[in-house]
């Protein structure tokens, strides 16, 4: 067994941040199921939004998030986000942090979708999140251990309900405890559980599992940001295509080389995303291939090297000026509901970045918002707790049912293509109804409450995955309206009685 004060689970953005924010004195553990480097924020291409232009102001960016989350945020959430923004840039740099500048040495700025200016921040072009965690990994001391490879399946909680550490599960299937008093879930997302998706192969929605099965709050799972342009060659993704491209002039078009997003929206190829990805897939659903064509971005390959990089991979002549595209799944908006320090419902368990659900993103998060959300509440999160009296966590832990139950493992490959059908960018009852049967056919009661230890780390992963998906479903069917990144066709309108209005999921609470 492992001690420490603040073990972290997860190595993207919001963990590093906290990892290196957090006193040296204190003694942290950050436990990661592959390498430092393998998440999301390691893909992250676009950027980090901040209004640095002197045009732009805070305000602005504030109201942007509101009218890209369809005012189902916290504003109180946004307004901390934003208002930190440009002393997050200004931290980054004074690290050393490569980001692409003006020759004044001011940050050169993108553009992206919903946002009325100028204000995303980048670095090598379109390898901002690579730099960033570069720069992070840099600045972790001596205070933080990393083991790799280190899969955590449990949270422990003590007798008082309170988290008080992890049970993991090495490379080689063999079991280790670790025990803090504080244990912060930054495992990112579940974009995984769908068969199109920009994620990282990690992200297949642990924390959100691990989360509920200790009884933490969840809230608005239904809520799933399709990104409109993902790679799409012979049904396959093949990597993301930034929105920065759009704002560098690239437009949407169909095989006649029609615009697409002329008169849907006056924000046409830049409009919020899930009205581009609707009306992307609305085109695939007639049977059309849709293209992003790039023939007026300049210096393409110069300004997008690891987009230019992904296409060769895939076969796609760039001279063409065409990039055959889908809709593909990219964020949630849910998560473990926190307040805005990154506490959970549970005494002992944080949750910060995109596992997290703190309201700054409402029904659909406004694009490079969420390195910037990493950054903001890994530093939050340590402020808190560098000023926390020492604790300690001891007595009995309460015990995870061991009934024998039988456990049904679901075919990842097969979850990932019904989600993307049933649970995709258009829902229906029925399709949502269909979905949780195939679903719960997999003992989900079993996946919720019994000990897992003698499962391999493959057969849980997928449990998660179940978990995941089923957390989503249910939450959409709840959901009787359309709202951002939830799409019902049988409920088209925003309703003003949902707005603010959230689908919460907990669990009861383990026995002792
Ligand atoms: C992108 O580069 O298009 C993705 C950025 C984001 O999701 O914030």
């Amino acid at each position: 067994m492992k001690m420490a004060d603040v073990i972290i689970v997860g190595s993207g953005a919001a963990a590093l941040q906290l990892a290196g924010c957090l006193r040296k004195e204190l003694n942290v553990i950050i436990l990661t199921k592959s390498s430092l480097t393998t998440s999301n924020s390691s893909l992250a291409q676009g950027g980090i939004a901040a209004a640095l232009d002197p045009i732009d102001h805070p305000t602005f960016h504030y109201q942007d998030t509101l009218e890209a989350g369809r005012y189902h945020n916290d504003p109180a959430a946004v307004l901390q986000l934003v208002k930190q923004a440009p002393a997050m840039i200004k931290q980054l740099m004074d690290k050393g942090c490569s980001l692409d500048l003006h020759e004044n040495g001011t940050p050169l700025l993108g553009k992206e979708g919903s946002h009325s200016y100028h204000r995303i921040v980048h670095g090598g072009g379109d390898q901002t999140g690579r730099n960033i965690i570069d720069c992070l990994i840099h600045q972790i001391g001596r205070n933080v251990q990393v083991i790799t490879q280190e899969f955590v399946y449990e949270l422990m909680l003590d007798k008082n309900g309170a988290c008080c550490g992890v049970k993991t599960k090495d490379k080689t299937e063999h079991i280790h405890t670790y025990t803090a008093p504080h244990v912060v879930l930054a495992t990112g997302g579940g974009g995984q559980v769908y068969s199109l998706t920009s994620n990282s192969s990690a992200a297949t929605g642990d924390g959100f599992a691990l989360g509920y099965r200790a009884g933490a709050e969840l809230a608005d799972m239904e809520f799933v940001q399709f990104h409109p342009t993902l790679i799409y060659r012979n049904g396959r993704t093949g990597g993301l295509v930034s929105e920065a491209v759009r704002g560098e002039g690239a437009i949407l078009v169909n095989s006649r080389n029609q615009a697409i997003m002329k008169g849907i929206h006056p924000l046409k190829d830049l409009a919020p995303r899930h009205i581009v990805s609707q009306t992307i897939f609305s085109h695939m659903q007639a049977g059309e291939t849709i293209y992003l064509d790039v023939s007026a971005v300049k210096n393409f390959s110069e300004r997008f090297p690891t987009i230019s990089a992904a296409c060769q991979k895939n076969e796609i002549d760039l001279q063409n000026g065409r990039i055959p595209v889908a809709p593909g799944c990219h964020f949630s908006m849910g998560g473990i509901k926190t307040d805005t320090f990154g506490r959970t419902s549970i005494t002992g368990l944080y949750a910060i970045g995109e596992v997290a659900c703190t309201g700054i993103h409402g029904a659909n998060r406004l694009a490079s918002n969420s390195l910037l959300e990493g950054l903001v509440y890994g530093k939050k999160l340590a402020s808190l707790l560098n000023n926390m009296e020492p604790q300690l966590r001891t007595g009995p832990v309460a015990k995870v049912k061991n009934s024998a139950k039988t456990f049904s493992i679901p075919d990842p490959v097969d979850l990932r293509k019904r989600m993307m059908k049933n649970t995709g960018i258009v829902r229906t009852e029925h399709q949502l109804l269909s979905q949780i049967q195939w679903l719960e056919s997999f003992n989900i009661n079993a996946w919720t409450s019994e000990d897992l230890s003698f499962l391999s780390r493959t057969q849980m992963t997928a449990g998660f995955m179940l978990l995941t998906a089923w957390l989503i479903t249910t939450s959409a069917l709840q959901r009787t309206e359309s709202r951002g990144g939830h799409y019902r066709i049988d409920f088209p309108e925003e309703k003003e009685n949902w707005r603010n209005s959230h689908v919460i999921k907990q669990m009861m609470k383990r026995d002792e």
